[in-house]
């Protein structure tokens, strides 16, 4: 196993880079009034360059103490009804989405310099539709879950956050905020 000293961690650490991925053009004149139209093309355009596993996320999640969780898992659907992600009711993000129904969800796909960041109040969906994606899933996914256990949960969207980096350091950011069920977009170079 490798071993650093603190300081020489940091200098690898900052030998790495960032940002070294390419932008495809990015029109703010002609951005769609739903995110959820931007949202697909962004995951297509992120796995038309190359992005293995582009639904892969981060789910943020607050315990019963308030204290922050998160995860890697796979985004199941995205649609008007929200951003979906299935797992086990028994484990800590379900105890945790049963306590405070709310998350965040980040994608980041490296060679296009995009990021995404979904936030927003948690459904449940029905039991129906959560015994369908249990279905879905493979054979060897699915064994020894009981149905009752595995849940699709919808992050139905109040913010969401499109990162577009650029290597002159002026990233851009487009934001699209529901209120009164409408959404406001807003975008800045930062
Ligand atoms: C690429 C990837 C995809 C994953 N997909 C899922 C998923 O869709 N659902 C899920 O419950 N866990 C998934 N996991 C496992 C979670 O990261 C996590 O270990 C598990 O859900 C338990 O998390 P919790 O204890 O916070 O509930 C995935 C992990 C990785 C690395």
């Amino acid at each position: 196993m490798t071993s650093m000293s603190p300081g020489t961690m940091a200098q690898w650490l900052r030998g790495q880079g960032s940002l070294v991925g390419k932008a495809p053009p990015f029109d703010l004149a002609s951005l769609p009034d739903d995110p959820v139209e931007l949202f697909v093309a962004w995951i297509v355009e992120a796995a038309d360059a190359g992005v293995a596993e582009p639904h892969a996320a981060t789910l943020a999640t607050v315990d019963a103490a308030g204290q922050p969780d998160a995860r890697t898992l796979l985004l199941k659907d995205v649609g008007p009804l929200g951003w979906a992600v299935a797992g086990r009711r028994s484990s800590a993000k379900g105890a945790q989405l049963a306590a405070h129904p709310v998350a965040a969800l980040n994608f980041w796909w490296q060679p296009v310099v995009r990021a995404v960041r979904v936030r927003g109040p948690v459904a449940e969906a029905t039991s129906r539709e959560s015994a369908a994606d249990l279905a879905a899933r493979s054979a060897s996914a699915r064994a020894g879950i009981p149905p009752e256990d595995w849940v699709l949960w919808r992050i139905e969207a109040e913010h969401v956050e499109f990162w577009q980096g650029a290597r002159d350091r002026h990233h851009t950011r487009v934001i699209y905020e529901r209120r009164d069920g409408s959404w406001h977009r807003s975008h800045m170079t930062t």
